[in-house]
Protein backbone atom coordinates (compact mmCIF):
# COMPACT_ATOMS: atom_id res chain seq x y z
CA UNK A 1 0.00 0.00 0.00
CA UNK A 2 2.68 2.49 0.72
CA UNK A 3 4.38 1.77 -2.15
CA UNK A 4 1.66 2.59 -4.03
CA UNK A 5 0.77 5.66 -2.51
CA UNK A 6 4.49 6.98 -3.38
CA UNK A 7 4.01 6.02 -7.35
CA UNK A 8 1.79 8.65 -6.84
CA UNK A 9 4.38 11.11 -5.87
CA UNK A 10 6.64 11.85 -8.88
CA UNK A 11 9.13 15.11 -9.36
CA UNK A 12 7.92 16.49 -5.97
CA UNK A 13 4.21 16.75 -6.91
CA UNK A 14 1.88 15.21 -5.88
CA UNK A 15 -0.60 13.75 -9.25
CA UNK A 16 -3.04 11.37 -7.93
CA UNK A 17 -5.61 13.09 -5.94
CA UNK A 18 -8.96 12.35 -3.93
CA UNK A 19 -12.36 12.30 -4.98
CA UNK A 20 -12.05 15.72 -3.17
CA UNK A 21 -9.46 16.83 -5.22
CA UNK A 22 -5.60 17.95 -4.76
CA UNK A 23 -4.47 21.58 -3.61
CA UNK A 24 -2.55 22.54 -7.14
CA UNK A 25 0.57 23.64 -4.91
CA UNK A 26 0.71 20.64 -3.65
CA UNK A 27 4.58 19.40 -3.37
CA UNK A 28 6.10 16.21 -1.57
CA UNK A 29 9.35 17.31 -0.50
CA UNK A 30 9.77 17.90 2.75
CA UNK A 31 11.92 20.71 4.22
CA UNK A 32 14.04 20.40 7.12
CA UNK A 33 12.98 23.44 9.94
CA UNK A 34 15.86 23.98 12.01
CA UNK A 35 15.58 25.75 15.32
CA UNK A 36 17.71 28.12 14.88
CA UNK A 37 15.67 29.45 12.18
CA UNK A 38 13.69 31.75 14.57
CA UNK A 39 10.42 32.71 12.24
CA UNK A 40 10.89 29.03 10.50
CA UNK A 41 10.45 27.39 13.61
CA UNK A 42 7.87 29.42 15.17
CA UNK A 43 5.63 29.30 12.07
CA UNK A 44 6.46 25.25 12.46
CA UNK A 45 5.36 25.06 16.04
CA UNK A 46 2.17 27.56 15.80
CA UNK A 47 0.98 24.93 12.96
CA UNK A 48 2.04 21.73 15.03
CA UNK A 49 0.46 23.48 17.94
CA UNK A 50 -3.33 24.72 16.38
CA UNK A 51 -2.92 21.21 14.74
CA UNK A 52 -2.03 19.13 17.73
CA UNK A 53 -4.76 20.76 20.20
CA UNK A 54 -7.18 20.72 17.26
CA UNK A 55 -7.15 16.48 17.34
CA UNK A 56 -6.69 16.32 20.80
CA UNK A 57 -9.22 18.53 22.30
CA UNK A 58 -6.60 19.27 24.83
CA UNK A 59 -5.59 23.06 25.91
CA UNK A 60 -2.23 21.79 26.15
CA UNK A 61 0.53 20.07 23.70
CA UNK A 62 4.59 20.43 24.34
CA UNK A 63 6.09 23.75 24.78
CA UNK A 64 8.18 25.78 21.73
CA UNK A 65 11.06 25.70 24.43
CA UNK A 66 10.85 22.20 24.93
CA UNK A 67 10.68 21.46 20.84
CA UNK A 68 13.98 23.73 20.77
CA UNK A 69 15.78 21.24 23.25
CA UNK A 70 14.36 18.23 21.98
CA UNK A 71 15.61 19.30 18.34
CA UNK A 72 18.43 21.50 18.60
CA UNK A 73 21.59 18.57 18.89
CA UNK A 74 21.78 16.58 15.73
CA UNK A 75 24.55 14.67 17.74
CA UNK A 76 22.30 13.59 20.96
CA UNK A 77 21.83 10.04 20.90
CA UNK A 78 18.37 10.91 21.17
CA UNK A 79 16.92 13.36 19.06
CA UNK A 80 14.37 14.89 17.07
CA UNK A 81 14.26 16.29 13.59
CA UNK A 82 11.31 18.97 12.08
CA UNK A 83 10.35 18.94 8.61
CA UNK A 84 7.39 21.12 7.32
CA UNK A 85 5.34 21.27 3.60
CA UNK A 86 4.32 24.61 2.22
CA UNK A 87 6.07 27.77 2.95
CA UNK A 88 8.34 28.41 5.59
CA UNK A 89 6.23 30.99 7.25
CA UNK A 90 2.58 29.41 6.82
CA UNK A 91 3.15 25.80 6.59
CA UNK A 92 0.65 23.67 5.37
CA UNK A 93 1.74 20.49 6.72
CA UNK A 94 4.53 19.65 9.79
CA UNK A 95 6.07 16.84 11.15
CA UNK A 96 8.22 15.57 14.24
CA UNK A 97 10.69 12.58 14.10
CA UNK A 98 12.68 11.40 16.60
CA UNK A 99 15.19 9.06 16.41
CA UNK A 100 16.88 7.14 19.61
CA UNK A 101 20.59 5.73 18.78
CA UNK A 102 20.65 4.31 21.83
CA UNK A 103 17.98 1.61 21.80
CA UNK A 104 16.26 0.93 18.23
CA UNK A 105 18.66 2.45 15.08
CA UNK A 106 15.83 0.85 12.54
CA UNK A 107 13.18 2.63 13.98
CA UNK A 108 12.14 6.28 13.81
CA UNK A 109 9.09 7.72 15.52
CA UNK A 110 6.92 10.53 14.41
CA UNK A 111 4.06 12.69 13.97
CA UNK A 112 2.70 14.42 11.79
CA UNK A 113 -0.39 16.79 11.01
CA UNK A 114 -2.35 18.95 8.64
CA UNK A 115 -3.16 21.88 9.37
CA UNK A 116 -6.73 21.68 9.54
CA UNK A 117 -8.44 24.41 7.77
CA UNK A 118 -6.17 22.32 4.70
CA UNK A 119 -7.31 18.90 5.06
CA UNK A 120 -8.55 16.55 2.14
CA UNK A 121 -6.65 17.97 -0.50
CA UNK A 122 -3.65 15.74 -0.61
CA UNK A 123 -1.32 17.45 2.03
CA UNK A 124 -1.55 13.91 4.23
CA UNK A 125 -0.81 11.70 1.54
CA UNK A 126 2.86 13.80 0.67
CA UNK A 127 3.92 14.36 4.10
CA UNK A 128 3.89 10.88 5.03
CA UNK A 129 5.61 10.30 1.66
CA UNK A 130 8.04 12.23 2.32
CA UNK A 131 8.71 10.93 5.85
CA UNK A 132 8.97 7.48 4.26
CA UNK A 133 11.66 8.48 2.00
CA UNK A 134 13.61 10.22 5.22
CA UNK A 135 13.22 7.51 7.01
CA UNK A 136 14.70 5.21 3.89
CA UNK A 137 17.43 7.67 3.74
CA UNK A 138 18.35 7.88 7.10
CA UNK A 139 19.00 4.13 7.22
CA UNK A 140 15.68 2.81 9.08
CA UNK A 141 12.93 0.37 8.39
CA UNK A 142 10.03 1.24 10.36
CA UNK A 143 8.02 4.67 10.69
CA UNK A 144 6.02 4.55 14.11
CA UNK A 145 3.55 7.48 13.53
CA UNK A 146 1.41 8.96 17.02
CA UNK A 147 -1.12 11.26 17.22
CA UNK A 148 -3.25 12.08 20.64
CA UNK A 149 -7.20 11.84 19.46
CA UNK A 150 -10.37 12.51 21.55
CA UNK A 151 -11.51 9.01 22.25
CA UNK A 152 -14.88 9.33 19.80
CA UNK A 153 -13.75 12.47 17.71
CA UNK A 154 -13.73 13.27 14.61
CA UNK A 155 -9.81 13.31 14.46
CA UNK A 156 -9.45 9.43 15.61
CA UNK A 157 -12.03 8.82 12.46
CA UNK A 158 -9.37 10.59 10.07
CA UNK A 159 -6.36 9.44 11.70
CA UNK A 160 -7.54 5.37 11.23
CA UNK A 161 -9.03 6.67 7.85
CA UNK A 162 -5.87 8.08 6.79
CA UNK A 163 -3.74 5.59 8.25
CA UNK A 164 -5.86 2.32 6.30
CA UNK A 165 -6.00 4.54 3.14
CA UNK A 166 -2.03 4.92 3.15
CA UNK A 167 -0.85 1.60 4.20
CA UNK A 168 0.22 1.87 7.76
CA UNK A 169 -1.08 -0.65 10.39
CA UNK A 170 -2.81 0.52 13.53
CA UNK A 171 -1.08 -1.53 16.12
CA UNK A 172 -2.07 -0.12 19.87
CA UNK A 173 -4.03 2.35 21.46
CA UNK A 174 -2.93 4.20 24.59
CA UNK A 175 -5.16 5.86 26.71
CA UNK A 176 -4.30 8.85 29.12
CA UNK A 177 -5.96 9.60 31.99
CA UNK A 178 -6.03 12.48 33.96
CA UNK A 179 -5.48 12.35 38.19
CA UNK A 180 -6.33 15.61 39.84
CA UNK A 181 -4.59 16.04 42.91
CA UNK A 182 -6.48 16.88 46.12
CA UNK A 183 -3.98 17.16 48.98
CA UNK A 184 -6.15 15.27 51.66
CA UNK A 185 -7.37 12.49 49.80
CA UNK A 186 -3.18 12.00 48.61
CA UNK A 187 -2.47 11.83 52.40
CA UNK A 188 -5.15 9.21 53.11
CA UNK A 189 -3.90 7.03 50.27
CA UNK A 190 -0.35 7.18 51.21
CA UNK A 191 -1.49 5.99 54.48
CA UNK A 192 -3.61 3.20 52.96
CA UNK A 193 -0.79 1.76 50.60
CA UNK A 194 2.07 2.55 53.51
CA UNK A 195 0.12 -0.14 55.63
CA UNK A 196 -1.25 -2.53 52.56
CA UNK A 197 2.72 -2.46 51.59
CA UNK A 198 4.26 -3.98 54.78
CA UNK A 199 8.35 -4.73 54.55
CA UNK A 200 8.80 -2.08 52.02
CA UNK A 201 9.70 2.43 52.57
CA UNK A 202 9.29 4.42 49.70
CA UNK A 203 11.63 7.84 49.82
CA UNK A 204 10.89 10.85 47.10
CA UNK A 205 14.10 12.62 44.98
CA UNK A 206 13.00 16.03 43.46
CA UNK A 207 16.25 16.81 40.76
CA UNK A 208 18.96 14.25 40.24
CA UNK A 209 18.78 10.93 41.95
CA UNK A 210 21.40 10.60 44.90
CA UNK A 211 24.96 8.99 43.86
CA UNK A 212 24.68 5.83 45.76
CA UNK A 213 21.44 5.06 44.19
CA UNK A 214 21.80 5.80 40.70
CA UNK A 215 22.97 2.72 39.55
CA UNK A 216 19.90 1.04 41.01
CA UNK A 217 17.90 3.49 39.44
CA UNK A 218 19.54 2.85 35.78
CA UNK A 219 19.22 -1.45 35.84
CA UNK A 220 15.30 -0.80 36.93
CA UNK A 221 14.64 1.86 34.30
CA UNK A 222 16.39 -0.41 31.47
CA UNK A 223 14.00 -3.34 32.67
CA UNK A 224 10.93 -1.25 31.77
CA UNK A 225 10.50 -2.19 27.94
CA UNK A 226 10.48 -5.39 28.09
CA UNK A 227 7.43 -5.37 31.42
CA UNK A 228 5.18 -3.47 28.96
CA UNK A 229 2.97 -4.20 25.54
CA UNK A 230 5.25 -3.79 22.35
CA UNK A 231 4.04 -1.03 20.58
CA UNK A 232 4.40 -2.78 17.21
CA UNK A 233 7.97 -2.47 16.30
CA UNK A 234 9.32 -5.18 18.45
CA UNK A 235 10.69 -4.68 21.59
CA UNK A 236 13.91 -3.89 22.04
CA UNK A 237 15.91 -3.98 25.40
CA UNK A 238 17.28 -0.87 26.88
CA UNK A 239 20.78 -0.17 28.01
CA UNK A 240 20.20 2.48 30.81
CA UNK A 241 23.74 2.84 32.97
CA UNK A 242 24.20 5.94 35.37
CA UNK A 243 25.39 8.04 32.79
CA UNK A 244 22.47 7.79 30.87
CA UNK A 245 20.26 8.60 34.06
CA UNK A 246 22.11 11.40 34.57
CA UNK A 247 21.44 12.09 30.66
CA UNK A 248 18.07 12.04 31.04
CA UNK A 249 18.44 14.67 34.53
CA UNK A 250 20.11 16.92 32.12
CA UNK A 251 17.60 16.61 29.29
CA UNK A 252 14.76 17.36 31.86
CA UNK A 253 16.84 20.60 33.17
CA UNK A 254 17.12 21.32 29.09
CA UNK A 255 13.64 21.39 28.82
CA UNK A 256 12.81 23.33 31.41
CA UNK A 257 11.33 20.95 33.78
CA UNK A 258 11.14 19.47 37.15
CA UNK A 259 11.42 15.94 38.00
CA UNK A 260 10.19 14.06 41.11
CA UNK A 261 11.05 10.57 41.76
CA UNK A 262 9.93 7.97 43.99
CA UNK A 263 12.34 4.70 45.12
CA UNK A 264 10.75 1.98 46.40
CA UNK A 265 13.38 -0.69 48.23
CA UNK A 266 12.70 -3.41 50.63
CA UNK A 267 13.03 -2.61 54.58
CA UNK A 268 16.65 -3.15 55.73
CA UNK A 269 18.33 -3.57 52.22
CA UNK A 270 17.95 0.42 51.29
CA UNK A 271 21.38 0.53 48.70
CA UNK A 272 18.83 -2.20 46.52
CA UNK A 273 15.53 -0.78 44.79
CA UNK A 274 12.69 -2.78 43.71
CA UNK A 275 10.74 -0.10 42.21
CA UNK A 276 10.76 3.39 40.57
CA UNK A 277 8.27 5.94 39.54
CA UNK A 278 8.92 9.75 37.81
CA UNK A 279 6.87 12.71 37.06
CA UNK A 280 7.84 15.61 35.30
CA UNK A 281 6.26 18.88 35.52
CA UNK A 282 7.41 22.29 32.75
CA UNK A 283 8.69 25.14 35.46
CA UNK A 284 7.26 27.61 33.03
CA UNK A 285 3.81 25.75 32.34
CA UNK A 286 3.30 23.79 35.95
CA UNK A 287 -0.59 23.05 35.83
CA UNK A 288 -0.33 19.51 34.68
CA UNK A 289 2.78 17.17 35.33
CA UNK A 290 2.84 14.12 33.27
CA UNK A 291 3.75 10.75 34.79
CA UNK A 292 6.57 9.09 33.11
CA UNK A 293 8.37 5.64 33.66
CA UNK A 294 6.94 3.48 36.53
CA UNK A 295 8.13 -0.24 37.67
CA UNK A 296 8.49 -2.35 40.50
CA UNK A 297 10.43 -5.96 40.05
CA UNK A 298 8.50 -8.88 39.27
CA UNK A 299 8.80 -10.32 42.75
CA UNK A 300 7.78 -7.19 44.50
CA UNK A 301 4.09 -6.62 42.39
CA UNK A 302 0.80 -6.78 43.57
CA UNK A 303 1.54 -5.42 46.91
CA UNK A 304 0.68 -1.86 46.71
CA UNK A 305 4.23 -0.86 45.93
CA UNK A 306 3.41 0.98 43.00
CA UNK A 307 0.43 2.83 44.25
CA UNK A 308 2.33 3.92 47.48
CA UNK A 309 5.28 5.26 44.93
CA UNK A 310 2.81 6.99 42.52
CA UNK A 311 1.46 8.53 45.21
CA UNK A 312 4.01 9.50 47.15
CA UNK A 313 5.83 10.93 43.99
CA UNK A 314 2.69 13.00 43.97
CA UNK A 315 2.92 14.33 47.06
CA UNK A 316 6.64 16.03 47.07
CA UNK A 317 5.98 16.89 43.23
CA UNK A 318 2.45 19.56 45.08
CA UNK A 319 5.18 20.40 47.63
CA UNK A 320 7.89 21.84 45.59
CA UNK A 321 5.29 23.04 42.97
CA UNK A 322 2.14 24.13 44.37
CA UNK A 323 0.71 25.26 40.69
CA UNK A 324 0.28 21.73 39.63
CA UNK A 325 -3.71 20.55 40.37
CA UNK A 326 -3.17 17.51 37.70
CA UNK A 327 -0.74 14.17 36.49
CA UNK A 328 -1.74 13.00 33.04
CA UNK A 329 -0.78 9.36 32.41
CA UNK A 330 -0.31 7.21 29.46
CA UNK A 331 -0.47 3.54 29.36
CA UNK A 332 -1.15 0.53 26.91
CA UNK A 333 -4.67 -0.78 26.86
CA UNK A 334 -3.77 -4.26 27.14
CA UNK A 335 -1.76 -2.87 30.33
CA UNK A 336 -4.53 -4.35 32.23
CA UNK A 337 -2.59 -4.20 35.95
CA UNK A 338 -1.40 -0.84 35.65
CA UNK A 339 -4.67 0.94 34.35
CA UNK A 340 -6.79 -1.01 37.38
CA UNK A 341 -4.04 0.31 39.70
CA UNK A 342 -4.10 3.89 38.65
CA UNK A 343 -8.26 3.61 37.89
CA UNK A 344 -8.01 2.97 42.06
CA UNK A 345 -5.86 6.25 42.60
CA UNK A 346 -9.18 8.13 41.22
CA UNK A 347 -7.69 8.74 37.51
CA UNK A 348 -10.05 8.99 34.42
CA UNK A 349 -9.58 8.51 30.60
CA UNK A 350 -8.77 12.13 29.00
CA UNK A 351 -7.78 11.36 25.45
CA UNK A 352 -5.95 8.05 23.70
CA UNK A 353 -2.57 8.00 21.76
CA UNK A 354 -3.24 5.84 18.26
CA UNK A 355 0.44 4.03 17.33
CA UNK A 356 0.78 3.27 13.47
CA UNK A 357 3.59 1.17 11.61
CA UNK A 358 4.55 1.70 8.37
CA UNK A 359 7.54 0.55 6.33
CA UNK A 360 9.46 2.65 3.85
C1 LIG B 1 -4.69 12.35 9.17
C2 LIG B 1 -4.27 13.63 8.40
C3 LIG B 1 -2.75 13.74 8.43
C4 LIG B 1 -4.76 13.50 6.96
O1 LIG B 1 -4.32 14.62 6.22
P1 LIG B 1 -5.05 15.05 4.83
O2 LIG B 1 -4.21 16.07 4.18
O3 LIG B 1 -6.46 15.38 5.10
O4 LIG B 1 -4.95 13.65 4.02
P2 LIG B 1 -5.14 13.42 2.44
O5 LIG B 1 -5.90 14.52 1.84
O6 LIG B 1 -3.81 13.12 1.86
O7 LIG B 1 -6.06 12.10 2.49
C5 LIG B 1 -5.66 10.86 1.94
C6 LIG B 1 -6.71 9.81 2.16
O8 LIG B 1 -6.87 9.52 3.55
C7 LIG B 1 -8.26 9.23 3.86
N1 LIG B 1 -8.75 10.28 4.78
C8 LIG B 1 -8.09 11.36 5.23
N2 LIG B 1 -8.86 12.06 6.09
C9 LIG B 1 -10.03 11.41 6.18
C10 LIG B 1 -11.24 11.65 6.90
N3 LIG B 1 -11.38 12.73 7.70
N4 LIG B 1 -12.26 10.78 6.75
C11 LIG B 1 -12.14 9.70 5.93
N5 LIG B 1 -11.02 9.43 5.21
C12 LIG B 1 -9.97 10.27 5.33
C13 LIG B 1 -8.99 9.27 2.53
O9 LIG B 1 -8.93 7.97 1.99
C14 LIG B 1 -8.11 10.24 1.75
O10 LIG B 1 -8.23 10.04 0.37
P3 LIG B 1 -9.47 10.74 -0.42
O11 LIG B 1 -9.44 12.20 -0.04
O12 LIG B 1 -9.09 10.44 -1.83
O13 LIG B 1 -10.72 10.06 0.01
C15 LIG B 1 -4.94 14.89 9.02
O14 LIG B 1 -6.32 14.65 9.21
C16 LIG B 1 -4.35 15.28 10.33
O15 LIG B 1 -3.41 16.08 10.38
N6 LIG B 1 -4.86 14.73 11.45
C17 LIG B 1 -4.30 14.94 12.77
C18 LIG B 1 -2.94 14.26 12.90
C19 LIG B 1 -2.98 12.76 12.70
O16 LIG B 1 -3.97 12.09 12.88
N7 LIG B 1 -1.80 12.21 12.39
C20 LIG B 1 -1.60 10.78 12.28
C21 LIG B 1 -2.09 10.22 11.01
S1 LIG B 1 -1.74 8.46 10.93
Amino acid sequence: MVGAQRARVRRGVVLAGSGRGVDPGVVSALARVRVDDGPAFRAWFECYDRAQRHASGSAESWLIEEWRARAADDTAPIHSRLFRLGPAGAPVGVAAVELNDLDDVRLARAELYVDPERRRRGWGTALLAGLLEEVRALGRDTLMVRVLVEPSGEAKRAALAFAGARGLTHTSTSPSRVWDLAPESLARLEDRYRLRATGYAVTTVVGPTPEALVAERARLAGLIAGAVPDAGAGVREERWDPFRVRDLERHVADLGREIVVALAHEEGTGARLVGFSEVTVSLTRPTTAYQWGTFVEPDHRGRGVAAWMKVAAARALLATSPATTRIVTQNDARNVAVIAMNESLGQRVSAETLVFIGHP
